[in-house]
């Protein structure tokens, strides 16, 4: 591969991990694979800036032999000690014995208790920096984007911020730059990514931007650990951070997620979602076991309602939904609402249990809990439909 070159001097030399399907431990299903960067500024003295996971470790050290001897790396710094972002370390110092490891005091107890060696650490905390020779890396702590030892690395004399995990997206490409790519699926990823990986810390990341903006640091370029390289339109995805970090929906879609064992809950699902579409709303349904769950997550940035249900199975809900319920807990939802509905054959306590997980997650219960008996009859379906339709109401009068 020929040398990719960010900024004078400045080179990518990370990692395609074309095959990976799961990630933080089948939490986040990479349908895209990903990419590990790390990137390489050469100057009087010599830094990487991140590493790549530890099986992609010959990768990182081939493609920065291709730019110079790694035993000349003067500072490896680390921005976040992640296991995709750190993996490879222990073989770079094995090699670049005299490299300094420049991170944050919370990224040094990390990485002791990750990797157990007593390395030649250099703790660096905002407004710290370290001058190359021509270049400066400029340090930004960055707590809970995305764990609490993060940062972001800045080089003033390129414009250019290395943020690590955020503005990444999970895409394995032969690309590496947002102009040489489809803009659509581009923008897809990025939104997965972050009500995946960041929606629970929005409240963090709003103020965290409005700090960098504030104190006026030009960003001509954003360089993340995951992904492609904004070069072209950096604003897009500011832009599209600073929306996704209001933590609140950005349109009124409904979505719904059910789990069926005969498909009556599915039926009642059906007749839901049709009354809804016919008065003016979008509504996305996923069958959660057919469906995949970090698109489904993706769709919630969106949804101003969520529509639950279930079947009742041995007193209780199915057991994949609740599992779902457990992901969307963790999202720490505001402004949201949801009602829960399901089937049943003779106790029926699935859609009671659900409404009970939706309200101690944050979102606001607007109808009390629909369940039909075995088969939706007729006169079944046109209830579904009139809750639907009520939902739909509520959700449209809001301003
Ligand atoms: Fe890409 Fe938080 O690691």
């Amino acid at each position: 591969m020929s040398k990719i070159e960010l900024k004078k001097n400045i080179f990518w030399v990370g990692a395609i991990d074309w095959n990976v399907r799961n990630f933080h431990g089948y939490t986040y299903s990479t349908k895209r694979g990903t990419t590990y960067n790390a990137y390489l500024v050469l100057d009087d003295k010599i830094a990487l800036v991140d590493t790549v996971m530890a099986s992609f470790a010959e990768d990182l050290i081939k493609n920065i032999e291709a730019i110079t001897d790694p035993l000349k790396i003067d500072y490896v710094i680390v921005n976040h000690v992640e296991d995709d972002h750190t993996g490879a370390l222990p073989k770079i110092l094995d090699i670049a014995k005299n490299a300094q490891v420049v991170c944050t005091k919370k990224c040094q107890e990390g990485l002791f208790r990750h990797y157990y060696k007593n390395w030649n650490f250099k703790i660096v905390k905002t407004g710290d920096s370290i001058f190359l020779g021509n270049k400066t890396l400029n340090f930004i702590e960055t707590p809970m984007i995305h764990w609490p030892d993060s940062m972001f690395t800045y080089i003033p004399e390129d414009n250019l911020l290395l943020s690590n995990d955020a503005f990444g997206q999970h895409i394995a490409s032969s690309e590496r730059f947002d102009d040489e790519i489809d803009g659509c699926v581009l923008m897809e990823e990025s939104e997965k990514y972050y009500a995946n990986i960041l929606i629970p810390l929005s409240f963090i990341i709003s103020a965290k931007l409005s700090e960098i903006i504030k104190s006026g640091i030009k960003v001509d370029m954003i360089a993340p650990s995951h992904g492609i390289i904004w070069r072209n339109n950096p604003a897009q995805i500011i832009k599209a951070y600073s929306g996704w970090s209001s933590g609140l929906p950005l349109k009124k879609d409904i979505l719904i997620v059910y789990e069926t064992m005969w498909g009556a809950t599915a039926k009642m699902a059906s007749a839901m979602s049709a009354a809804i579409v016919d008065e003016g709303l979008k509504v996305k349904i996923y069958d959660i076991n057919l469906g995949d769950h970090t698109e489904i997550i993706k769709d919630i940035l969106n949804a101003k309602c969520l529509l639950i249900g279930s079947s009742t199975h041995d007193n209780h809900m199915l057991p994949n939904i609740a599992g779902f319920l457990g992901l969307i807990k963790g999202l720490k939802l505001k402004g949201r609402k949801a009602a829960a509905f399901g089937s049943y054959g003779w106790s029926g306590e699935s859609a009671g249990h659900i409404e009970k997980l939706l309200a101690e997650s944050g979102l606001k219960i607007i109808n009390a809990p629909l369940t039909v008996k075995y088969v939706p009859s007729s006169q079944d379906i046109e209830s579904c439909k009139d809750f639907g339709r009520r939902i739909a109401k509520e959700i449209i009068s809001e301003e």
